[in-house]
């Protein structure tokens, strides 16, 4: 397997790490009296602000915004705003985390070093330094964990520390998760029609990073669709075209998966393949998906011949919009 593969399959210590650090994180007084907390970020450093928004929807805490553009909220006045990039270089978030500053927002710079750090020192902004990793993607649970690590130590966030340290305990659990991917590659070789995948509201973000890891790393593109949402609009074209082949990201929990099971009967999909969402907590639950997806979209290049680590397109957009 490449070292590619390796990282994701190693992700326990990154994740240890950054939760570590990010509840040692020494933020400025006045950031814990915020109201709400604001992530910009893009792509796979953006993505992780999805997590804390579900999760402080669902545990309690204070509310989150994720914002995926230049364009910090015209209200973010006061508020405890994260400038999420791993590399440090990605336009969009440099000039959300400035423009944020600038209205008067606390901001704090997720990073590994890059632009971001250097305008963060440079205003007197903290920084929150994160471990290397090869690929922003593959830095998930840095990104993830720092920035959970730092709510729950400014008393932000509900989201009990058992629930945390169950949900990197389950990133041991290395062979379950291979056999788990190697089923999920197995199926998505084997099947075909356009991929659709589907998880409950608050895991929703679960889907949107597994449709990311497969675009990123395998090439391969996929629908995503939230319960019950998609129950009220997008059903109406999988059952008349029937060519979907869907993907369930089940939690184990009521009502979710028998409104996933229901969603599923009335959408009669060509082939499906539920993938459990392991881990008795909303944490774990949410971050055994993630990995799976990371672990699944390798394998899947692999496999393919594809290399996982190549993002060409992407590199070309950026270099337009920088
Ligand atoms: C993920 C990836 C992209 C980046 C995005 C933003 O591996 O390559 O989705 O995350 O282009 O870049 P960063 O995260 O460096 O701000």
């Amino acid at each position: 397997a490449s070292s590619f593969y390796e990282y994701y399959l190693n992700w326990a210590g990154p994740a240890r790490r950054a939760y570590a650090s990010g509840l040692a994180l020494q933020l400025p007084p006045g950031y814990a009296r915020a109201e709400n907390v604001v992530v910009c970020g893009m792509g796979g450093s953006g993505a992780a602000g999805d997590y804390l928004a579900a999760l402080s929807a669902a545990y309690g805490g204070l509310p989150v915004y994720v914002v995926k553009s230049a364009e910090p909220p015209r209200w973010c006045r006061g508020s405890l705003v994260y400038a999420v990039s791993f590399s440090g270089n990605t336009r969009e978030t440099l000039n959300c985390a400035s423009r944020a500053y600038r209205l008067g927002a606390n901001v704090v710079a997720v990073t590994t070093g890059g632009r971001l750090a250097a305008w963060a020192r440079r205003v007197g902004v903290p920084v929150a330094v994160v471990e290397e990793a090869p690929a922003p993607r593959a830095g998930w649970p840095q990104l993830f964990y720092t920035m959970l690590g730092s709510l729950k130590a400014a008393g932000l966030i509900q989201v009990p520390s058992s629930h945390v340290e169950e949900s990197i305990q389950l990133l041991g659990d290395r062979e379950k998760a291979e056999a788990e991917a190697r089923e999920l590659v197995e199926w998505l070789l084997g099947s075909s029609g356009r991929l659709v995948i589907l998880a409950p509201e608050p895991y929703y973000p679960v889907a949107v990073r597994m449709r990311s890891e497969l675009a990123e790393n395998a090439k391969l593109a996929a629908d995503t669709g939230q319960v019950p949402e998609i129950g009220h609009n997008m059903i109406e074209a999988w059952a008349a075209g029937g060519d979907a082949r869907v993907l369930v990201l089940d939690p184990g929990e009521e009502p979710w998966s028998t409104l996933l099971h229901q969603v599923v009967g009335l959408a009669r999909p060509a082939s499906v393949h539920v993938v459990k969402l392991r881990g008795g907590n909303m944490v774990s639950r949410m971050v055994w998906g993630t990995w799976l997806a990371g672990l699944a979209s390798v394998l899947y290049a692999l496999r393919k011949g594809i290399d996982p680590e190549r993002i060409r397109t992407i590199k070309a957009f950026r270099s337009v919009v920088e």
